[in-house]
């Protein structure tokens, strides 16, 4: 059989990330990770793969996440497991599962790849990344007060403040829904005959999500269909009046959005969502969730109080881009170049050395048997600070030649003291930033 040597093409609606977006990505998460500790969060670090009925029955057999978008498979024939198409469904199993919450509220944070079969555009892919917060055990207001504090603190901290709209809404509990879906129904039933198939089945499944259609023929109608906060009951009419309160002392802006429709059905009471006013084209909303508490009675546990929201790391970053505050991580410093075999094993040593006496500052050596120019042309290329040059005479005269590619001065060191050369370009450039230092990114965003 021939060998085929054809290219195989990546999966459609699934990217890798280059380098240079990978370690944005990874600056972005340790700012959201932080922000979260900052919150009392711990971290949970979730499976990718679950039984497909712990999506069915948390989001919900007639949502379009569970209809239409999980990558569902029948494993040998038997259980049939999916790839996690959001995160909640898994926490509250987890949580249960592993009593996480079973004699005190419990606050988690996780970030990772969620999965869902969409038509990819702008923001919306079918492999992308979600940071998520759920928090178990509290009934209190307070606790959404906290949440939406805490995004209000990550937009804050990635210098995106005033960029996003928050939209809150109430859900009331089941008895609001119950009185409101049969005024939903009542209202809908002459315009069933004019409906698509789409809305029809809306209708029968859940028909508050016909609120959220996107059926031309409907929209006229929804106009003036009934909203669920008019049948909210006092509890839940005084509940959400006291969160908005919380959020005008805390100056955390927001619109009371009625018609505010989440694509999970598992919410009750506040819902939210975060709107990006320019970057993400057509895909507005950033970061959404609400209160979810019934969903681990529905998961077989006991009633528990249950809230939290789910960021889409994607769209994260296309607003940071539009906001021209993507954090970038620092180039290597160090870039060692040598003109022979004996300088090269040198090089190699002397880069040793300046791993271990500045750990983080990133140090790159030339590989292979190039030339000079061919070599400096690749420090060039990696964004090096400063270019180490061993050749003949730095051997001869046990030294290293330091070339400071910002001004291309050249500078020369004993190579049996490198701390002296560190010294000396800490003192001309400032601290040698630490690529991977988080602190001082965070530093640098706040005070974007
Ligand atoms: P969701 O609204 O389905 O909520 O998703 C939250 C965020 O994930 C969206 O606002 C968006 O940024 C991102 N996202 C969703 N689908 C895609 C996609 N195909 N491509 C790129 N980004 C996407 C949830 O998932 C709930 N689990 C949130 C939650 C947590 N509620 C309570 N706790």
């Amino acid at each position: 059989m021939a060998v085929r040597r054809d290219r195989i093409p990546s999966v459609k609606g699934v990217s890798a990330l280059v380098p240079d977006e990978a370690e944005s990505r990874t600056l972005v998460e340790q700012v959201l990770s932080r922000c979260a500790r900052d919150f009392g969060y711990r971290e949970l670090r979730l499976p990718l793969l679950e039984r497909t009925e712990l999506f069915t029955r948390s989001i919900g057999e007639a949502t379009d996440i569970v209809h239409k978008e999980m990558f569902s498979f029948q494993l040998r024939g038997k259980d049939s497991l999916s790839l996690r198409p959001e995160g909640t469904a898994g926490a509250v199993r987890s949580m249960l599962e592993l009593s996480l919450a079973d004699r005190r509220p419990a606050r988690f944070w996780y970030c990772g790849p969620m999965f869902r079969y969409e038509r990819p555009q702008k923001g919306r892919s079918r492999q992308f990344d979600q940071f998520g917060i759920e928090a178990f055990g509290m009934s209190g207001v307070e606790i959404e007060f906290e949440i939406l504090s805490l995004c209000a603190a990550i937009w804050r901290a990635l210098g995106l403040e005033g960029r996003l709209q928050l939209q809150i809404s109430s859900l009331g509990d089941e008895s609001c829904r119950q009185r409101h879906k049969k005024d939903l129904l009542a209202y809908f039933a002459p315009h069933r005959d004019s409906m698509g198939e789409e809305a029809r089945q809306r209708m029968q499944q859940n028909p508050l999500r016909l609120l959220d259609s996107k059926e031309p023929a409907l929209q006229q109608i929804l106009q003036d269909a009934p909203l669920l906060p008019d049948y909210l009951d006092t509890p839940s009419a005084e509940r959400f009046d006291t969160l908005c309160r919380m959020l005008d002392e805390a100056s955390i802006a927001y619109q009371i959005n009625p018609r505010l429709v989440r694509g999970l059905d598992y919410y009750t009471h506040t819902v939210f969502e975060w709107v990006a006013a320019d970057g993400l084209g057509g895909q507005d909303t950033l970061c959404a969730g609400g209160r979810y508490d019934g969903l681990p009675e529905l998961l077989g546990g006991a009633p528990t109080a249950a809230v939290g929201f789910a960021l889409g790391l994607e769209r994260l970053m296309l607003v940071l881009q539009a906001a021209g505050t993507v954090p970038q991580a620092a180039a290597p410093h160090f870039f060692v170049v040598s003109t022979n075999e004996q300088a090269r094993r040198c090089g190699l040593k002397l880069a040793g050395e300046l791993r271990r006496l500045s750990p983080g500052a990133g140090v790159e050596t030339y590989c292979g048997d190039a030339g000079l120019a061919s070599q400096m042309k690749q420090a060039d290329a990696s964004g090096a600070a400063f270019v180490l040059l061993i050749g003949q005479e730095e051997i001869a005269a046990e030294k290293v030649r330091l070339k400071v590619m910002a001004d291309g001065g050249e500078h020369d060191f004993s190579r049996h003291n490198l701390r002296a050369m560190l010294d000396w370009v800490q003192a001309q450039f400032g601290e040698l930033a630490d690529a991977q230092s988080v602190a001082a990114k965070d530093n640098d965003l706040e005070t974007a």
